[in-house]
């Protein structure tokens, strides 16, 4: 029998990741997860039990590369690592401090470069991999009052192609997702007139689903997914046609 694949998975105490944690389960793969407290991880081991989780600010690369040495004793460098860790801060320019902007920029785009840094070269020497970094349909298009994270999330689409590049040549992809908005907890807490005003530009007429995100993920950490490499992934109703 094939060892069963294993994934690594960060935010995966949140909205979409712990969704995600339950049908990566389904689907065979032994899953880490990671994120940020220890209550978050003994909540993870709760709702899946035997699923492996360690803590880890994923904003702090020394807690990173402990959490990743962490999974790899345990199950082996990952067929698949995706970085869905992540935060926002609805603001207009003029209130954004410095500490959001810095919050947001570490959160959101260093962490991805972090686990990145840390796992895709151990994927190279295994002889392949997939990545799958999180971005946001307001890192493709222009949004009101999110300029940081927009700006974070356009820049996880540039380490994604950059990485897409330097490690194609050693059978490791790696693929932005660009979801537009899903009613996690986090987001439903965000004013009502910002999330009617997306909701009015996805034909579909309706939000997103975190099934509709997993389904972009598992599709790509799948057989069918090996040949894409640097494409950024929106699962978003036709909000954005590029
Ligand atoms: N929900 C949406 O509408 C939406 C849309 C587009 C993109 N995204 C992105 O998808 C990802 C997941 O979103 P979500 O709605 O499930 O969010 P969420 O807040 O429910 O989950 C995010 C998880 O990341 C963890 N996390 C945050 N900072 C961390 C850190 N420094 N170290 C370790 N863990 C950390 C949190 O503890 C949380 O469990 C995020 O990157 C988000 O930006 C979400």
């Amino acid at each position: 029998m094939a060892a069963m694949k294993h994934v690594i998975v960060t935010g995966a105490g949140g909205g979409i990741g712990s969704a995600l944690v339950g049908d990566l389960r389904e689907d065979g793969y032994v899953v880490t997860g990671i994120d940020a407290s220890v209550e978050s991880s003994e909540r993870l081991r709760d709702r899946f039990p035997g699923v492996t989780a360690f803590h880890a600010d994923v904003t702090q690369s020394s807690e990173v590369d402990r959490a990743v040495e962490q999974a790899m004793d345990a199950h082996g460098v990952p067929h698949g690592l995706v970085n869905l860790a992540g935060d926002n801060r609805l603001k207009p320019l003029e209130d954004i401090t410095d500490n959001d902007w810095h919050h947001l920029v570490e959160a959101n785009l260093s962490s991805a470069f972090y686990l990145c840094r840390a796992v895709m070269p151990r994927m190279r020497e295994a002889g392949g991999g997939r990545v799958i970094n999180t971005s946001s349909i307001f890192g493709v298009r222009g949004v009101n009052n999110d300029a940081a994270y927009a700006a974070a999330k356009a820049g996880v689409v540039g380490l994604t192609r950059a990485l897409a590049t330097e490690f194609g040549p050693a059978q490791v992809t790696v693929n932005a997702i660009a979801p537009v908005v899903v009613l996690t907890e986090r987001v439903k807490k965000m004013p009502k007139e910002h999330l009617d005003k997306q909701l009015s530009t996805i034909p579909l007429g309706r939000f997103s689903t975190e099934r509709d995100v997993n389904a972009t993920i598992q599709f790509l950490l799948s057989d069918g997914g090996s040949f894409y490499t640097g494409q950024t992934f929106s699962p978003n109703g036709g909000d954005t046609m590029p």
